[in-house]
């Protein structure tokens, strides 16, 4: 297993002991929030843990059914008490850049939903400011090539993500514009603006959304920030 795999697994088991009995669950999307899952499969078999879960992708639910884990779908429940995800990139503020994934529109409506949010991330995630990983914008396919002009006007430089031949849809069938930005300086005055764009779903700036975020220290401990 190489380095940064093994970082995403000592986070990602790690973040699962943040689960508690009675608790309803949001789980994220990705590759490090896997390790969370798997290790909650795990322990759902050991102890007796009485909970709900949520997912935020298809891609999860698949894993988290295959483990035995109990699922709602978000409007069968009332509210979530923890979300755990993964991240593109965080700052020290601890916002951050999420939809790598192509999963950024779930995610954000289950962490808003979320009284609290966990991100897990290895060690290449923390940056001093945003915007080196593409920021990713869920459109609408309609007109997408009129939204995408919108954006590069603004200088945001913006890619349709291509799956094979055709553009990657999400798991709402829209597309993704990867914005390479390089440097973004007031996140909040970017979200608000691309969300007021007609053809824009969501973006991937999430700020103010989480309280704690799990990095690796050193070789095998793990340092709590928040
Ligand atoms: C999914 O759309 C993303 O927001 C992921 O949470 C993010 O890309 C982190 O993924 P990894 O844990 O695979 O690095």
């Amino acid at each position: 297993m190489d380095r940064k795999s093994y970082e995403k697994q000592l986070v990602g088991e790690r973040a699962a002991d943040y689960i508690r009995d009675g608790m309803i669950v949001g789980l994220g999307t990705g590759s490090t929030i896997a390790f969370t899952i798997k290790k909650l499969g795990e322990r759902l078999k050991r102890e007796t843990l009485n909970i709900t879960c949520v997912s935020t992708s298809n891609q999860t639910s698949e894993l988290a059914k295959s483990l035995g884990i109990p699922m709602k779908e978000l409007n069968e429940v009332s509210h979530i008490d923890l979300t755990i995800d993964g991240v593109d990139e965080f700052d020290p503020q601890l916002n951050g850049i999420k939809g790598g994934g192509g999963a950024l529109l779930f995610e954000k409506i289950v962490a808003k939903a979320s009284k609290s949010n966990i991100w897990v991330a290895d060690g290449s995630k923390e940056v001093d400011i945003l915007g080196a990983f593409p920021l990713p914008v869920e459109v609408l396919p309609f007109g997408s090539q009129h939204t995408a002009r919108a954006i590069r006007e603004k200088g945001l430089d913006p890619k349709l993500r291509m799956d094979g031949e055709n553009p990657y849809r999400t798991d709402s069938r829209n597309f993704i514009l990867d914005c390479h930005i390089g440097k973004i300086t007031e996140p909040e005055r970017l979200s608000q603006w691309l969300n007021a764009l007609p053809g824009v779903i969501e973006n991937g700036l999430f700020i103010n959304i989480v309280g704690k975020v799990l990095i690796p220290e050193g070789d095998n401990d793990v340092k709590v920030i928040g």
